[in-house]
């Protein structure tokens, strides 16, 4: 009799639960889902090309751009923890960065991960905490000062490093991995810019910095975190093992090096970022204390680092293979060069571009948003719903779940960039004259610097170091890969080159 209970018992629970997952299916519009895992296993299958599968998913919706999916298919969880929208719809990402901010915070799970990191500072935190330090910044980030500062910072380390690291690997004919530079280059300008102190960590040998290899590995390691359920990680980090002892370790490094730069600004204040905080007063009227200021720095670096040496990686690689691209580039810079310096040759390689001679690239600039179009430094972004929500296209989200807004996906789709969406064309930045950068009338159709009262603030720094970083080395070198070498993405928030990007240099003769 038992027995049979029990079995009438398991019966009528597996078909409830089937008939409970036959209803959320029906609902979901993304790729096939299976009982309990969802969509998972197509996940993981699709693991080394995982924005290429989210743009193909986005494009099998028709026009729709958008879709839904569930990872964990139990009843009670399906429309929280394991809940995604997903889209590329600028409506739907007007609302979302826009229209209705409030309601899609960054979110706990997001700001819990990274917690340990970026503390309370601006990359993570959301309402009062986030708006102060955005008001705050966002002055300092329209001074000249500041533009002036990123000018010298980049100059200086093309002049006295990069350019002598390329030459040295351009006379012995040696290969080198242009995005492992370009890495090292942007992270000693971030923190020059943010604390005034250069790392070095471009140098002719490519010394191993324990700031730098800390910070990496403690980002790494916070990414980490988002891999597993949040139970995991919490208790890796109570009993102190694995990734999380990792993390510990990494951070007292980084902690032990921002207490020595916020005292040495304190002692000798300069142009800097933290200089700048260090003046600040918080919510109270007081000045921020020194671990305030301390993760205030770190989530500059963070916003700062890899976003622009990942973006011009992929500039190179394109521009390599679109010879006629190359050359118009080259062209703008040689008739900029000649009005600003006359035509001896030898006084275009002296000094890279000033600030002034920089603003005028108006193709270069073209080219680097094209490339950011195809390419976004952060390909994938995320947001937490706070309350039921209808999307301008319809769609419904609910309390608690995540929507994703695919940037990779947004540059991808013919139904937004027309037919020819998948080309290089920096034509489609220029006014009808070609003379001035042109954004999209519709913002949201371009996002790679986000958009909305959470738009990146170091977006024209960030052009004015990679077009300085661009028309140094194009007018120096043209470039070509090393026979054989595979350029790849790397799955991660940021889009890396996986096995980098290996280059031989040859000297140009410039026309
Ligand atoms: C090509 C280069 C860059 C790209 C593609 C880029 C992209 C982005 C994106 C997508 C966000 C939004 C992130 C999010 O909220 O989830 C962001 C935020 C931010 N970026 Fe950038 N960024 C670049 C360079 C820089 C640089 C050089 C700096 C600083 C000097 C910077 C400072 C910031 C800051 C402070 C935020 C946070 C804004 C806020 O939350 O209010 N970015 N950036």
């Amino acid at each position: 009799m038992e027995t049979l209970l029990l079995f009438f018992g398991i019966v009528s629970a597996v078909s409830a639960y089937a008939f409970w997952f036959y209803l959320l299916a029906r609902r979901l519009t993304g790729p096939k889902v299976w009982p309990i895992v969802g969509s998972l296993p197509f996940l993981f299958m699709n693991r080394q090309r995982i924005h290429d599968w989210i743009a193909s998913n986005l494009r099998a919706t028709g026009g729709a751009c958008t879709y839904q999916t569930c990872t964990l298919c139990l009843p009670f969880l399906a429309r929280k923890q394991g809940f995604f929208t997903v889209t590329c719809h600028p409506k739907n990402i007007e609302h979302i960065l826009r229209t209705r901010f409030d309601n899609y915070p960054k979110g706990p799970q997001w700001q819990e991960a990274f917690h340990d990191l970026l503390g309370e500072g601006i990359f993570n935190s959301d309402g009062e905490t986030w708006l102060i330090q955005r008001k705050t910044a966002a002055l300092e980030f329209t001074t000249r000062t500041l533009r002036q500062a990123m000018a010298r910072w980049v100059n200086r380390t093309i002049k006295n490093r990069l350019w002598c690291i390329l030459d040295k690997a351009a006379k012995e004919n040696r290969a080198v991995d242009l995005q492992d530079l370009l890495l090292r280059l942007t992270f000693d300008n971030i923190c020059g810019l943010t604390f005034g102190k250069d790392p070095e960590t471009l140098s002719p040998e490519l010394p191993e910095n324990r700031f730098a290899v800390a910070f990496d590995t403690a980002t790494e390691a916070t990414l980490y975190r988002f891999l597993y359920p949040s139970f995991q990680w919490r208790l890796g980090k109570f009993l102190e093992i694995g990734t999380e002892k990792t993390l510990k370790q990494s951070l007292e490094i980084v902690d032990n090096y921002m207490n020595d730069a916020v005292a040495a600004r304190k002692e000798n204040p300069s142009d800097d970022l933290l200089s700048r905080f260090m003046k600040k007063r918080d919510v109270n009227g007081d000045l921020f204390p020194t671990s305030v200021l301390q993760r205030i720095a770190l989530n500059f670096v963070l916003a700062g680092r890899d976003t622009s040496s990942v973006a011009l990686s992929w500039f190179f690689w394109l521009v390599m293979n679109q010879p006629e691209i190359e050359k118009k580039i080259i062209s703008e810079i040689s008739s900029v060069l000649r009005e600003t310096r006359g035509d001896n040759k030898q006084k275009w390689h002296e000094e890279p571009l000033d600030f002034d001679e920089a603003d005028r690239l108006v193709y270069l600039k073209a080219a680097l948003a094209e490339t950011l179009r195809l390419y976004p430094s952060a390909p994938e972004d995320f947001k937490y719903v706070i309350q039921d929500d209808v999307l301008p296209d319809g769609t419904f989200v609910p309390t608690g779940s995540t929507v994703t807004y695919s940037i990779y996906s947004v540059g991808r789709m013919k139904t937004i960039w027309g037919e020819d969406c998948m080309e290089f064309k920096p034509e489609r930045w220029l006014s009808p004259e070609g003379d001035k950068f042109e954004a999209p009338k519709d913002g949201y159709m371009f996002v790679a610097f986000n958009a909305g009262p959470r738009t990146c603030l170091g977006k024209d720094l960030a052009y004015l170091q990679m077009k300085s970083v661009a028309s140094a080395v194009l007018l120096r070198y043209r470039l070509s890969l090393v026979p054989g070498h595979r350029v790849e993405q790397k799955m991660s928030l940021t889009l890396f080159m996986k096995n980098g990007l290996r280059v031989y240099m040859h000297p140009r003769a410039l026309a």
